[in-house]
């Protein structure tokens, strides 16, 4: 990795992070995709389509997260079995009411958000620029997603 002229000890402790936020991201999608499946009642048009758009966009960012840990030259953690011993995020049930699945999406994007915060924290040690842009940027994304799913729930309250 000398191309990236980066120090080789504090780009470890990045990439750590950055697989833990790729395990969150695996279970945040299948969740939303759970979501997507299971939501029912009055508000289903609304959220099947909300919960489809918001785990394309997972997908997306999960394939980001992947490659940047690629470009930092180590190998992004790759099965189902590591990412639930990784993840700071808890598997949902099929059941819930509507409400309910968003109140978890925003407490699950709390969860993320901190993991993102520390990613800034250890890369920012390391002048990592271009990992701080990355998720810089999926910190305020998910920021803004949350403050419409707020406003959403207070709206039907
Ligand atoms: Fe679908």
């Amino acid at each position: 990795m000398s191309y990236l002229n980066l120090d080789t000890t504090k780009t470890e402790k990045t990439v750590e992070q950055l697989n833990i936020l790729l395990a969150d991201y695996h279970l945040y999608y299948q969740k939303l995709r759970n979501f997507h499946w299971n939501v029912e009642g009055l508000n289903f048009f609304d959220l099947h389509e909300k919960f489809e758009e918001m785990y394309d966009d997972a997908k997306e960012k999960i394939d980001e997260i992947a490659e940047r840990i690629l470009t930092l030259r180590h190998t992004p953690v790759s099965n189902l079995t590591e990412y639930l011993k990784l993840t700071n995020i808890e598997e949902s049930s099929s059941e819930y009411e509507d409400m309910k699945m968003v109140d978890i999406l925003l407490t699950d994007h709390g969860k993320i958000i901190d993991q993102m915060r520390k990613i800034v924290e250890v890369a920012d040690d390391a002048n990592d620029e271009g990992t701080i842009d990355l998720i810089g940027a999926y910190i305020r994304e998910l920021e803004k997603t949350s403050w419409m799913l707020d406003v959403w729930t207070k709206k039907l309250r």
